[in-house]
């Protein structure tokens, strides 16, 4: 007979975490507004810890949190005459990392000179910035970009890469009113990705939010994979029952409704609810380690209801909804911790986790697929 012992054990096969690492692609490490001239702010990215500031112009600095001199956390210090300064010996570093000042080490060699005058050791990492030669004082600073009120660090250290980070087209957009939040949930990004667009768990998980409590209708996803991305397009979806669809159209109609996922770690869940209700969720990831996410959603919506009405509503439930993502999310980890592996089983209507998952260990494996060439799949479910 088999113990509780035996029943517990893990699979003897290696055991499978959904991880993967994408380093050389943008994630957002801040709001814009987070960043302030006082102190610098503590952020990790991909298991990198970060330490985030804006020199005397406002411009973003990523460093990596560890002083060249010391290992102490640059976060420890404060931000003086436009340089993030080392909370013990005072080193001081700019935005790309050079080392401008050496407080009490007398002559040239005090202070990185444009020149690079003085004794230098070899160079710990590519900082170099406005003539400054790369020296083992430098720290080690990540490229970044700040756009749409998000401040973005590229995953590697070293020069400004030739992409950019995604766009949030509709933020911006007068037509739309946008509301922003971000949210820690304990998840890979793989498990975090497939929850955000996983239709089937919203009748249950959030029953009564979307859908459930109704008769189901059966529809058509269509789901369509590039070299990119994958979006699922669901035909025939009447407008769903639940308080946040009654909000978003309250004459009812077609609903035209895509999920959508592009690399590295973008998803987005788009509705149109007849000619003048547009929905875009947006929601970009950031792994900070492997089994904790940080999201950051622009909510963008331009209805026949004015956003001012529609905003104090749609705002807590939306976060409400997002909450209970976050305490499944927990949960799921949690057991894939306590049982030492994931194990999964799925059907057709696990529409886009198995795609994401091909095409992040695509990604990782620097393969990609040929441009132009979009794999088609229908699937029948209801929802
Ligand atoms: S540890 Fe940073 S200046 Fe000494
Ligand atoms: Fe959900």
């Amino acid at each position: 007979m088999r113990g509780p012992d035996a029943i517990l054990r893990p699979p003897a096969t290696k055991p499978h975490y959904s991880v993967v690492r994408l380093p050389d692609h943008w994630y957002i490490a801040c709001r814009s507004e987070e960043l302030g001239r006082r102190k610098p702010l503590a952020r990790t990215v991909l298991g990198i810890p970060m330490a985030l500031f804006r020199d005397g112009s406002g411009k973003a600095g990523a460093l990596v949190d560890r002083c060249p001199h010391r290992n102490v956390p640059l976060t420890f210090g404060r931000i003086e005459k436009g340089e993030l300064e080392c909370g013990y010996h005072g080193w001081r570093f700019d935005t790309a990392g050079a080392c401008r000042a050496v407080p009490g080490l007398c002559g040239s060699d005090a202070a990185a000179s444009p020149n690079g005058a003085g004794t230098r050791d070899e160079p710990a990492n590519g900082a170099a910035s406005n003539g400054h030669r790369p020296t083992a004082r430098d720290a080690v600073a990540h490229p970044v970009v700040e756009q749409d009120g998000f401040v973005w660090v590229f995953g590697q250290p070293g020069e400004m890469p030739q992409t950019r980070p995604m766009r949030f087209e509709l933020a911006g957009d007068p037509a739309y009113t946008t509301v922003r939040g971000h949210l820690v949930v304990e998840g890979t990004l793989h498990a975090t990705l497939e929850n955000i667009l996983d239709v089937p768990h919203t009748a249950f998980l959030h029953r009564g939010l979307f859908r459930g409590n109704a008769p189901r209708n059966e529809i058509t996803a269509v789901v369509r994979r590039g070299p990119d991305r994958v979006e699922a397009e669901f035909l025939g979806e009447p407008r769903p029952p639940g308080i946040a669809a009654r909000l978003l159209s309250p004459t009812g109609g077609e609903v035209t409704h895509f999920d959508r996922f592009v690399l590295p770690s973008v998803a987005q869940v788009e509705y149109r609810l007849g000619e003048e209700n547009h929905l875009l969720i947006s929601q970009a990831l950031t792994p900070e380690h492997d089994f904790q996410t940080r999201i950051h959603a622009a909510i963008s919506f331009r209805l026949r209801l004015p956003g001012i009405l529609i905003r104090p509503f749609l705002t807590p439930l939306a976060w409400y909804i997002l909450r209970q993502d976050a305490v499944v999310l927990r949960a799921l980890t949690g057991n894939v911790k306590r049982f030492g592996g994931e194990r999964y089983v799925s059907t057709e209507i696990d529409l886009l986790g198995p795609h994401i998952w091909r095409l992040l260990k695509q990604a990782e494996r620097g393969e990609t697929q040929k441009a132009g060439e979009v794999a088609e799949t229908r699937v029948r479910m209801t929802v």
